[in-house]
């Protein structure tokens, strides 16, 4: 392990799914090996659209029993609430004093909500700034993300350099990390997996339910006995993420071939799906209930991520002459 540091974090707004595991936790959890890892759950950023003190709870609980079944190594690294380090705010205000209005308003979540005409509230216009006090209170050397998340990461180099131009050298610059091959997973309708489309395949639900929606995946209408092509199919595309090289190869060769139904190409993908995944849904539902557990990873994720938080905002307020 090196002494750089991957720090991450994810919403607490619903069921955790494939896209979420494929984009952002599985690559953050392998770089576990390499990088000490500081991962977090954004539940201040939840609250731009969560406004419902149950949910968000439910959805944070479920957050730790998924780091933690997926093997978040707890005692080397840390996992904890973006909440429980309350300096994040503190430089959050800092660095809005040298963030420009002008840079917020070109955020492509910002700029799709104008486009709905949604609501905006504070929270989601200063939703970049409150993400990159995340990223350079630790001074973190590498965030892994999923591609939507580029232009997040670009706003905090942004900043970054500025304030280090302005009070000197004070920020480590973070390099994001996006996987090219996984950046956007597709959902049951093709689209981006989301849960904003209702498209999404839960990374932890029952067997049964997880093979129902596999098999719900949007194909085109050949016959059975049509040949099909793997690269414009969306069960394809699922099954090679999953898949070794070998496996591929070998379904590629059945859709070129014929005489094989979508049917029977989602119960491959589904397997394996469940295959890399069976193990771990077990012990997910069982720490799920374990509060003792979930609450004892916050509090020791906590702990090691506040004096880090402490000192760079300690940095930041001699910079900036507090
Ligand atoms: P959602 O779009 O479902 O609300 P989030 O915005 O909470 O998902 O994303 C959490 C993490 O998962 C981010 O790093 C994001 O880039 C990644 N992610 C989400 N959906 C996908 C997807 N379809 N493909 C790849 N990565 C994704
Ligand atoms: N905006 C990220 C998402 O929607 C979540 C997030 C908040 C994050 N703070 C972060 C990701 C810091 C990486 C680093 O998925």
């Amino acid at each position: 392990m090196t002494t750089q540091r991957a720090l991450s974090g994810i919403k607490p707004t619903g069921d955790p799914h494939l896209g979420n595991y494929l984009g952002m936790i599985k690559p953050a959890l392998q770089l576990q090996k390499k990088h000490e890892a500081f991962y977090f759950i954004a539940d201040y950023h939840a609250l731009t659209t969560l406004h419902n003190p149950q949910k968000l709870r439910e959805h944070t609980y479920e957050l730790v029993a998924t780091f933690a079944a997926l093997g978040m190594d707890i005692e080397n690294h840390a996992f904890f609430k973006q909440s429980d380090i309350p300096e994040v705010t503190e430089l959050t205000w800092i660095i809005s004093c040298i963030t420009s209005k002008g840079l917020l308003e070109r955020a492509h979540a910002y700029k799709d909500a104008i486009a709905k005409q949604q609501e905006v509230n504070h929270g989601l216009f200063s939703y970049p700034v409150l993400m990159a006090a995340d990223i350079l209170i630790y001074d973190s050397n590498y965030v892994p993300v999923g591609k939507d998340q580029k232009q997040h990461l670009e706003m905090t180099r942004d900043i970054a350099i500025r304030f280090n131009h302005i009070f000197g050298e004070t920020f480590v610059i973070p390099e994001p990390l996006i996987e090219d091959d996984v950046a956007t997973i597709p959902g049951l309708d093709g689209q981006k997996m989301s849960k904003s489309y209702n498209n999404t395949i839960p990374l932890f639900t029952t067997e049964k339910k997880q093979r129902k929606l596999v098999m719900k995946i949007v194909t085109d209408s050949k016959t059975v006995e049509e040949p099909k092509d793997p690269e414009t199919c969306n069960v394809f595309a699922l099954f090679s993420l999953f898949a070794t090289p070998e496996q591929q190869k070998a379904l590629a060769e059945r859709y070129r071939t014929g005489n094989m139904g979508y049917g029977e190409a989602k119960q491959t993908c589904f397997d394996v799906i469940n295959e890399e995944l069976k193990q771990s849904r077990e012990v997910y539902f069982e720490i799920r209930q374990d509060f003792q557990k979930l609450d004892g990873i916050l509090e020791a994720g906590r702990d090691k991520a506040r004096p880090v938080a402490r000192e760079v905002l300690n940095r930041v307020r001699d910079h900036v002459g507090l």
